[in-house]
């Protein structure tokens, strides 16, 4: 399957759109797009084992996601990031990345990049690595095999590894990010950061959100990163540095390892001023912001013409609406989440 050529508008002689700014000055540069929600994992804190997927109809088609992400890239988005679901496990993905890697090549994107659980790493590191992608993200919560398959339910261990080795052999600059788990993988903590930092790869620690279903279960895995840190403290020299990605993290530097660590926790502290980004489902559902509900369909008006102008008028109208912040809460005593949709869905 081949995606189709840059669409007409990318070449307007009439100039590029207006870039996108919301209410609050801040300049949306950075796009996350789940390219699928089916994956070969079932995360306990991602997805319930049986989880029902959205019907194929639903989904953006490849041309279509390359449409959508390019009229991002005219618009001033300057990295772009391929989640899912498993982005590596939709057919023809390399298709989108062979086609987005145009935007590269031509200097208007600085970054084609992808979160990925690792499976299929093996496959297709040195084929991402020819289409431009520099870096990945892979997502690994603990080095023993069988808690491992208690995490994901499906996944196996070796492969990832394996996987993460061959992103490292085809150049790939590789990020580990961690879930923190509340008597799951908490007394590991420390030894990913030694064996990430020892590979070369930085590690981030993410505080588990309370999206999509929870239940008791969600509410018994939250281990808020404040104790993770201090009991971090207690055996590794931890430095805060001024790194900044406009995201949800904070970075320290590791005196012992000389390595750069990062903690999200969306749920215990404010990183909304500097958010410079936002996230599209793979059914082209645009949400301003994590923590909230407000979307924008842009699905319709990019099956409703050939032209991206109505496309351009949605992202323009929805970016308007982009909150300032957030407020994760989980109300205990109803168990609830505060949004209803899986990180599946919206990507991570
Ligand atoms: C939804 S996954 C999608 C990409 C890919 N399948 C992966 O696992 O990297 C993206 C990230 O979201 C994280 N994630 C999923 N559900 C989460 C939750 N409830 N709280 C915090 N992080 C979560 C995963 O650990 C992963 O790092
Ligand atoms: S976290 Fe990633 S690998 Fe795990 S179930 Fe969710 S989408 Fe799949």
């Amino acid at each position: 399957m081949t995606v189709a050529a840059p669409t007409l508008d990318l070449d307007r002689p009439a100039g590029r759109p207006a870039p996108l700014i919301d209410p609050f000055a801040r300049a949306i540069t950075y796009l996350r797009v789940s390219v699928t929600d089916r994956c070969d994992f079932r995360c306990v804190y991602c997805m319930s084992e049986h989880m029902s997927f959205l019907p194929k109809a639903d989904l953006l088609t490849l041309e279509e996601l390359d449409r959508l992400c390019s009229a991002f890239v005219v618009k001033g988005v300057r990295k772009l990031r391929l989640t899912g679901g498993e982005p590596l496990v939709r057919r023809g993905i390399m298709t989108l990345f062979a086609s987005l890697s145009r935007h590269l090549a031509t200097g208007t994107l600085d970054e084609l990049t992808l979160t990925t659980n690792g499976s299929q790493l093996v496959k297709y590191a040195a084929e991402l690595r020819g289409y431009g992608v520099a870096r990945v993200n892979v997502s690994l919560d603990t080095l023993d095999p069988d808690k491992f398959r208690a995490i994901t339910r499906w996944g196996d261990l070796d492969q990832v590894l394996a996987g993460i080795d061959a992103a490292q052999a085809a150049g790939l600059k590789v990020k580990i990010n961690a879930v923190a788990l509340k008597g799951v993988n908490e007394d590991e903590l420390a030894g990913l950061v030694t064996w990430a930092h020892g590979r070369g790869m930085e590690l981030t620690i993410i505080e588990v959100m309370p999206l999509g279903d929870i239940g008791e279960e969600r509410l018994a895995q939250y281990l808020p990163l404040s104790i993770v840190r201090a009991r971090l403290a207690e055996r590794f020299t931890l430095a805060d540095i001024d790194y900044n990605t406009g995201g949800p993290a904070r970075y320290v530097r590791v005196a012992e390892t000389g390595g750069r660590l990062g903690f999200i926790t969306p749920m215990t502290h404010n990183f909304c001023e500097s958010c410079n980004r936002v996230r599209i489902t793979c059914t082209g559902t645009l949400y301003m912001c994590l923590g909230q509900e407000d979307a924008a369909d842009l699905r319709s008006p990019l099956r409703a013409s050939e032209s991206n102008d109505p496309l351009y008028a949605a992202i323009d109208e929805a970016i308007t609406r982009k909150p300032k912040g957030h407020d994760f809460v989980i109300d205990r005593r109803h168990k609830r989440p505060a949004l209803s949709r899986h990180m599946s869905v919206t990507g991570g």
